[in-house]
């Protein structure tokens, strides 16, 4: 049982063929969640789980799980995501779906079957670039999120969430929050970021996920002429804007450690070279692993913007669009990882995880954790993201010999 391995090409010929539903035509890929190109990408997917002969199951938030009904008890699930950002690449979340096909399809054709049912699931609008917050899916599968609130969510493009799952078809019947918790969790993803790939490391054991706060922030200043208006009279939310980005930038080397600060997202109204913009609107990003260093982030950035609000004449209107604490992974599961990996012969690195994660909303219902592959020059969320062939079947195996041994263990 030890010697079964994936076939990579398997594996790899369905990454490239999802990749191109939405491809950008530069090797990236853009589903944002709940779109045309989503629906195909879904479309795809739960075909794949059907020839596998997988009972497929939508629940009401458009989660998406394809169960292997052998054995016996609840299932150890395998998955992650198929939305992609607008600029994404074809690895991110997909491979942790794809490679959960790819675990079962190896099984089955081995004759191997395991204890326990295995899943794989794709869960909805993990990446929150559409419809905030990221991991929104799994946040209502795991009860964290009313289901009646995640429908009425609105999308940056003004659609609703529940009426985009309706058009797109993928508003299921099944429950959600979920009925039963899986026996346990595992998510296979692209590291998206340099650690293993500088460290020389073949895979992350991820020990868990660092704290997120998302926020939008609408500055409302005065739209003036940019010939005849005097420097001093300005009230100027582009000008505020920019600090602001300037301020994140510095206190994140200021704060040093894990902390990193992204303004992803500027839009000026009314946007024109000889006006004075009448407002912002921007987004703060803001990381840390540790939660009281997160909440100092934020307490300096709220400080800074209520400063220049008062020097610079202009108001500001704060949303919170997304804020979890670090969560931390169960050491039984990621003992298992580094027992498997090391028993194939690959080196591995205990490491946490800059991104959000499904994962991360899975480990408040059981036991849960994941597998990083290196990601080529720690790149990501940008089409160039690439993962080579030998890490990718590294990783499935990883994955594939960790189900086993969780299919065969009863967590006390
Ligand atoms: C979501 O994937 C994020 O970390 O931004
Ligand atoms: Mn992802
Ligand atoms: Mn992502």
């Amino acid at each position: 049982m030890n010697a079964l391995r994936i076939d990579s090409n398997r594996l790899i010929k369905r990454l490239k063929d999802l990749g191109k539903v939405g491809s950008t035509g530069d090797g990236g890929c853009c589903r944002l969640a709940l779109t045309e190109e989503d629906k195909a990408g879904r479309d795809l997917v739960t075909g794949w789980m059907r020839e596998l002969g997988l009972h497929v199951t939508i629940d009401a938030i458009g989660n998406t799980v394809g169960v292997w009904q052998v054995g016996s008890g609840r299932p150890v699930m395998m998955g992650s995501h198929i939305d992609t950002v607008r600029t994404g690449g074809i690895y991110d979340g997909n491979l942790g779906v794809l490679a959960g096909l790819e675990v079962i399809e190896t099984l089955q054709r081995a004759g191997v079957t395991p204890r326990r049912p295995l899943a794989v699931a794709f869960f909805t609008d993990e990446e929150g670039a559409r419809f905030a917050p990221d991991m929104l899916g799994s946040l209502v599968y795991v009860g964290g999120l009313d289901l009646a609130a995640a429908l009425d969510t609105v999308a940056i493009d003004g659609a609703r969430l529940g009426d985009e799952l309706q058009r797109i078809g993928y508003a299921g019947a099944a429950s959600c929050p979920a009925v039963e918790a899986p026996h346990a969790f595992v998510e296979l993803h692209v590291e998206q970021g340099p650690r293993l790939e500088v460290e020389g490391q073949r895979i992350g054991v991820v020990t868990g996920v660092q704290g997120i706060s998302w926020k939008e922030l609408t500055i409302l200043g005065q739209s003036n002429h940019a010939g005849t208006t005097p420097m001093a009279l300005r009230h100027d939310p582009a000008y505020a804007a920019a600090a602001i980005a300037v301020f994140l930038r510095q206190l994140a080397a200021e704060l040093g450690g894990d902390q990193v600060c992204t303004v992803g997202k500027i839009d000026l109204f009314p946007n024109l070279i000889n006006v004075v913009p009448a407002q912002a609107v921007l987004t703060l990003d803001v990381r840390n692993t540790d939660e009281q260093r997160l909440q100092q982030a934020e307490a300096r950035i709220d400080a800074f913007c209520r400063d220049l609000a008062e020097t610079e004449g202009v108001q500001l209107q704060f949303r919170t669009l997304a804020r979890f604490a670090p969560v931390v992974f169960d050491p039984r599961v990621d003992e298992v990882i580094e027992t498997v990996a090391g028993d194939l012969g690959l080196s591995t690195l205990r490491m946490p995880s800059g991104a959000g994660h499904d994962a991360q909303m899975l480990a408040r219902l059981c036991p849960a954790a994941m597998i990083f592959t290196q990601s080529h020059r720690g790149v990501s969320h940008n089409p160039a993201e690439y993962t080579d062939p030998t890490n990718l079947a590294e990783g499935c195996n990883v994955l594939l010999h960790t189900v086993l041994r969780l299919a065969d263990t009863d967590f006390v």
